[in-house]
């Protein structure tokens, strides 16, 4: 009987680790491609310095499709994939499909390092290379990217559905990031991220014109920024409007200043402020923008080890728009 029970126990803690081993992410390295792509990350910031000095909103574009990447499936460059026959990608999902940018410099950039070295650099990897690449063109903000991710081969559209929508409370932004083993001090930071880029419209337009049965216009923006908005947004209209429009691109602290001063564009920014919970972390934000700058670095590299695929897992896709 106790050799019984010691088996068993022996059996099962084995289970415990076995089951534990795929959520390490432990086995991404720095310098990854070393001796097989020495040049992969130079090819990438080259390419992303080429498009971002072109049109500074590449550099948002890449940052947030890295974070879209991330939040569906893992890091696993599904968000790269384009729809089959019967199968809208993640792409076609309305948190995607018309606002995500910068596709492009993807695909140069992999078509460059498929020509030195085939079939070894991952999609997921380059897409993390160039989030950081363009953090550092626009912002200043340099970190280190540990590598070795693979590339998935499924991405359903559907399944964006659990990136979190801009009318979203603080409550549902802690719960959705923690769902992805992010803290709400992380999701504070990498709110930051919305310093640089715009949004459409209607991402925002229900604080406009029709917040609820009392107030037509959100009462926790400020009135000047709400009438200036509503005249680059009419109704029914789907303008894009910069988020951060005092430095719409620089990726700095300036996003905190400006929820401050109840200039948030979407719900899910203002919400930031006013809830308890997480306004120490704005104010704190607003006030240290080289400690906001280093956590910011820090969580983006956290978010780019979600769920990846690593060692003989998927593929290193030829191209990144499709499948092997
Ligand atoms: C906290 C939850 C978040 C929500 C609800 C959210 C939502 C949104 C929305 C609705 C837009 C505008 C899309 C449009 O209408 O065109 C946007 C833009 C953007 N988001 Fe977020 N986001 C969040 C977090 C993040 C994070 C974590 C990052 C990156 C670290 C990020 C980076 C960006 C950037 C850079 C843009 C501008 C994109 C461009 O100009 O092409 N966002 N986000
Ligand atoms: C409308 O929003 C305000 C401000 O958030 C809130 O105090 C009020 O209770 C809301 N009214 C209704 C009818 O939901």
């Amino acid at each position: 009987m106790a050799r019984f029970l010691h088996m068993l126990i022996m059996l099962s803690s084995l289970a415990l680790i076995i089951s534990v081993l795929p959520l390490a992410s432990a086995s991404l390295k720095v310098d990854f491609y070393k001796t097989t792509c020495p040049s992969a990350e130079a090819i990438v910031k080259r390419a992303v310095n080429k498009a971002v000095s072109l049109n500074p909103g590449i550099a948002a574009g890449l940052i947030r499709m890295h974070f879209h990447d991330c939040f569906v499936r893992g890091c696993d460059g599904s968000v790269l994939l384009e729809s089959t026959q019967g199968n809208p990608s993640e792409r076609e999902h309305p948190a995607n499909n018309p606002s995500l940018r910068g596709f492009e410099v993807i695909d140069e950039a992999k078509a460059e390092i498929e020509a030195e070295c085939p079939h070894t650099v991952s999609c997921a990897d380059i897409l993390a290379f160039a989030a950081r690449d363009s953090s550092n063109k626009v912002g200043g903000i340099n970190y280190v990217v540990p590598a070795g991710r693979r590339d998935g081969r499924v991405s359903n559209r559907d399944e964006a559905s659990q990136l979190p929508r801009p009318t979203f409370n603080t409550q549902q932004l802690i719960s959705n990031f923690e769902q992805k083993g992010l803290s709400a001090d992380e999701m504070v930071t990498l709110s930051g991220a919305h310093s640089i880029g715009v949004s459409h419209c209607s991402s925002f337009s229900d604080r406009l014109y029709s917040f609820n049965a009392t107030f037509p216009q959100d009462p926790s923006m400020d009135t000047k920024f709400a009438t200036s908005l509503k005249s680059k947004c009419p109704p029914r209209s789907d303008n894009t409007v910069e988020l951060d429009a005092s430095s719409p691109n620089r990726l700095d602290n300036n996003y905190y200043t400006m929820l401050n001063n109840h200039r948030g564009l979407l719900t899910s920014d203002q919400t930031l402020l006013t809830s308890p919970s997480t306004r120490p972390m704005v104010l704190t934000n607003a006030k240290h923008g080289s400690t906001w700058a280093r956590k910011f670095a820090k969580a983006m590299v956290h978010m780019g080890s979600i769920e990846v695929l690593t060692g003989s897992q998927g593929e290193i896709r030829t191209r990144c728009s499709v499948v092997n």
